[in-house]
């Protein structure tokens, strides 16, 4: 709390993991901490208010929030008006264990309530009592909930929360709920706000787009697609994440046609051999994603595809690992975010026989990732050359005078700053391709 010009400014500082669905959480979370007073602080220390968003889906992003949590004890001795809540995954997951483990968190509050953050505040701030609140309900985030977007030039979007299809190994189901798409309308209504508010580019958001729609029939996501795509100012629309099993032709067509749909498909496949995508019940085979591979290919030749691999899936051989690697060179994806598999308690895999050795996870890990950089780096050099699109986003980590941006197939490029501004689109020779960037100059 600070006194400035005799008007109190009150501080909340959030702290947010996981996933993207996670981040727009947030950006609603303090958006609605706005209407009551609260300014967003990137110090910790100043703050009146600390949340953490928080993921479950590898026990990794558990640890570290554990830690954090311990780090805040010593903030909230200092200052005992410091009010302190859990939110997100590991929220719905753990409940009041949080606070008996943790008895400074004031509250903990699940995935499926995120609308009612402004009264738990107020009501902690008046009594200073506990709250939980993580009762799954079959409701959706209400359509109301005002928006404070973390980033100015790229909005997340949600179309849809939950997921349906319980992945032997995963958690999200459990703490998201079951499938609920928001309406077309209001969908294309918080686009258009977007784009009012300077936004160029929009990421709509669900665990699986490719299902948008089966709930309430009004739309399905390639008409969604089209609807997003005519909306007037915006220039590209991302999307994530595709379940395999629900890509149909009519999206492939959509993105092909779109003016705005950017040819980036993030397509998680999992695994690659068809003994272990079963134990996964990923329902499809190595058979039927390579043809959809093909389709998607033919349809939008210069799409770039990205994915999703866990390796150390219960019961997992050198054979099926072989398999995986035969598969990564046959699809030869643009780049792949890779996984140790990781025990989930009450999902189907964890209790599964053949649990694989830590020590040959890692060398899986590394084996996976080695055989992926070199697929990545040689899709990169055929850039070598060719002039591409990019949204200048801003300086880059390391160097100020370099500049990053992205390409429509969702590719960072490092590029000299002349003046170039946030937002800015231009164009752009690639000159040096690497692994995990590319560099380039700009072509007037
Ligand atoms: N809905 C998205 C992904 C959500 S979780 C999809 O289906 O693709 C993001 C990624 O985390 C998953 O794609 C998976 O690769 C990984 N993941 C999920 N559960 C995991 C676990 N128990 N251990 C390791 N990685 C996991
Ligand atoms: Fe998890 Fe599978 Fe749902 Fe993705 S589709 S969130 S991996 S259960
Ligand atoms: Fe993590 Fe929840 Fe996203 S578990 S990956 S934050 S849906």
């Amino acid at each position: 709390m600070k006194m400035i010009d005799g008007k109190l400014h009150r501080y909340a500082y959030l702290l947010v993991y996981g996933c993207q669905m996670n981040q727009s959480d947030a950006e609603r979370m303090m958006g609605q901490l706005r209407t009551i007073g609260y300014e967003r602080t990137e110090s910790m220390e100043e703050a009146d208010l600390i949340l953490i968003n928080t993921c479950c889906v590898r026990e990794t992003a558990e640890d570290r929030v554990y830690g954090k949590i311990g780090e805040i004890k010593r903030l909230k001795r200092e200052n005992p008006e410091l009010i302190f809540g859990i939110t997100g995954c590991m929220a719905q997951k753990e409940g009041d264990a949080l606070i008996k483990r943790a008895p400074h968190i004031d509250f903990v509050l699940g995935t499926n309530k995120v609308h009612e953050l402004t009264h738990v505040v107020q009501e902690i701030q008046a009594e200073h009592g506990h709250v939980v609140d993580v009762q799954l309900g079959e409701t959706e985030l209400p359509d109301d909930v005002p928006v404070a977007r973390a980033g100015s030039l790229s909005a997340w979007v949600p179309i849809m929360y939950g997921c349906n299809n319980f992945c032997t190994y995963c958690i999200v189901p459990y703490v998201r709920g079951r499938e609920r798409s928001r309406l077309p309308e209001d969908i294309v209504h918080e686009v258009e706000e977007a784009v009012k508010n300077g936004y160029e580019e929009v990421t709509l958001l669900g665990q699986n787009v490719n299902s948008y729609g089966k709930d309430h029939k009004l739309a399905d996501f390639a008409d969604l697609l089209k609807m997003v795509d005519k909306v007037p100012g915006i220039r590209r629309v991302r999307f994530m994440t595709s379940h395999p099993k629900d890509l149909s032709d009519k999206v492939i067509a959509a993105i092909r046609d779109g003016e705005h749909l950017c040819e980036h498909i993030h397509l998680p496949v999992q695994y690659g051999s068809n003994r272990i995508l079963k134990a996964m019940n990923r329902v499809y085979t190595v058979e039927s994603y390579r043809d959809l591979v093909r389709r998607i290919r033919a349809a939008i030749p210069d799409v770039s595809l990205t994915t999703d691999l866990i390796v150390g899936f219960p019961g997992e051989t050198d054979e099926d690992f072989q398999q995986m690697l035969d598969f990564l060179r046959e699809i030869r994806y643009d780049s792949a975010y890779t996984f140790i598999y990781s025990k989930r308690s009450g999902t189907p895999a964890a209790t599964m026989e053949n649990q694989v050795d830590e020590s040959v996870k890692k060398e899986r890990l590394n084996a996976l990732m080695a055989v992926q950089n070199e697929i990545s780096l040689a899709i990169n050099e055929k850039l070598l050359g060719k002039t591409l699109e990019i949204m200048v986003e801003g300086p880059s980590k390391n160097e100020p005078s370099v500049w990053m941006g992205r390409t429509r197939t969702n590719k960072i490029v490092l590029f000299a700053h002349a003046g170039e501004k946030p937002g800015d689109f231009i164009d752009v020779r690639i000159t040096h391709p690497q692994t995990w960037v590319l560099k380039g100059e700009r072509v007037s």
